[in-house]
């Protein structure tokens, strides 16, 4: 079995490290010299198999095909494409067509004064997450809000409805077979998607399309799950500003041994406040209680408050799920250097 790993590291907060703290210190980034802090190796665990190597953008997500093909995607900034396919071990092309990663009118657009995310919904802009699913559709998550760098200041501008999308890319055609896009109800400006997830059974909505699951990570603190219909389109939030959705109160993380702390151009020192971002399904299809819709069921929103179970502790922020056929949910832990597995406990549901 191939493994292929993504650390994911926001391209903002990062920045702002760097900006920010000694990143000279020889046991954090730097890759030369004598280490003044214990780190861990990384050596517990399998060998682990080195299968890309990235050179040119900086990869927030992958997905792999049926047939094996590898798609990576990049929050973008600068770089000439967001979404791209591996095609050898050191090189990646743009995907579908450079023309599809280039919006003609720009990444972002100015209106009043203020900066938003492009409103285009036929072309890339910021892609964060990939997914594919049996069927060989690949998923492509855009949250149409690019990083902007001015005068050294890095910002993230609002979303416009219509940049922010879901998008089924065929992989035997290579090209777009739907976009979905979202209302401003359902995906507000400072909303942002960080991952998704498919339930394609076909009786779990009465339109029989299958439905996706996205994790608003809003770094505002409106976070959430989005959802979608894949039949009709429609869309819905859920379990909006939940605990188990929200960064603890004043979580100061730790990488390699240095706190990391927030900060902005023309704020105090802060904390991150951003929310989940990521999420795995059970496998059993038990715990659906999102599914239920507050546009035809009143008591849906209340319903999915009411049954969030706490499974567990963590032991650190995590940033990317995945899961398998036993019921192990694989989390990357970055402040660990490491990979966690979790060992679901089925519980059945009267
Ligand atoms: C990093 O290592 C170099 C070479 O070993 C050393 O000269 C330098 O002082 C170290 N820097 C820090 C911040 O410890
Ligand atoms: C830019 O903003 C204007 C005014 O709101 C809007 O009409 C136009 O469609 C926007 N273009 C893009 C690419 O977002
Ligand atoms: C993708 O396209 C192929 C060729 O047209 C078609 O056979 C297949 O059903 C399509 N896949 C999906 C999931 O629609
Ligand atoms: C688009 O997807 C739908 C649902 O899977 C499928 O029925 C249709 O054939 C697809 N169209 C293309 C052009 O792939
Ligand atoms: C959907 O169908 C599967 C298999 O037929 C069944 O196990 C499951 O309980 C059903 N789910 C719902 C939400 O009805």
């Amino acid at each position: 079995m191939k493994l292929t790993l993504c650390i994911e590291i926001g391209l903002l907060s990062h920045a702002v490290a760097q900006a920010n703290f000694p990143v000279a210190l020889n046991s954090t980034f730097g890759t030369a010299g004598s280490r003044n802090v214990r780190i861990d190796t990384g050596t517990y665990g399998p060998p682990v198999e080195e299968y890309h190597y990235f050179y040119d953008q900086w990869p927030i997500g992958l997905a792999v095909s049926k047939e094996g093909r590898v798609f990576t995607c990049y929050t973008r900034g600068t770089y000439a494409y967001t979404l791209g396919e591996v095609i050898s071990e050191t090189a990646e092309a743009a995907y579908p067509s450079l023309e599809l990663n280039t919006p003609p009118r720009g990444l972002s657009n100015v209106s009043n004064g203020i900066t938003f995310g492009s409103n285009d919904e036929s072309h890339f802009i910021s892609v964060q997450a990939l997914y594919v699913t049996p069927d060989d559709t690949l998923w492509v998550l855009d949250t149409g809000r690019p990083t902007i760098t001015q005068e050294e200041k890095i910002s993230m501008p609002y979303a416009a409805p219509g940049g922010p999308k879901l998008v089924a890319i065929n992989l035997t055609t290579n090209s777009i077979n739907k976009t979905y896009t979202l209302p401003p109800t359902v995906h507000y400006p400072d909303s942002y998607m960080n991952d998704l997830r498919f339930d394609l059974r076909p009786n779990v909505t009465e339109s029989g399309g299958g439905i996706a699951y996205i994790v608003d990570s809003s770094n505002e603190g409106r976070t959430g799950f989005i959802m979608i219909d894949l039949a009709t389109g429609e869309s819905w939030r859920q379990l909006n500003q939940h605990p188990s959705t929200q960064a603890i109160s004043e979580d100061v993380p730790s990488y390699n041994g240095i706190p990391f702390y927030l900060r902005q151009q023309g704020h105090p020192l802060g904390f991150q406040e951003e929310g989940l971002d990521g999420a795995e399904l059970d496998q059993y299809g038990e715990t659906r209680y999102l599914r239920a819709n507050p546009n035809s069921d009143p008591l849906a929103n209340k319903n999915a408050f009411d049954k969030v179970r706490n499974l567990g502790q963590r032991g650190g922020n995590a940033n990317g799920f995945t899961g398998d056929s036993l019921g192990n949910v694989y989390m990357l832990m970055p402040e660990h250097n490491a990979i966690f597995i979790y060992k679901y406990a089925r519980i059945v549901q009267g």
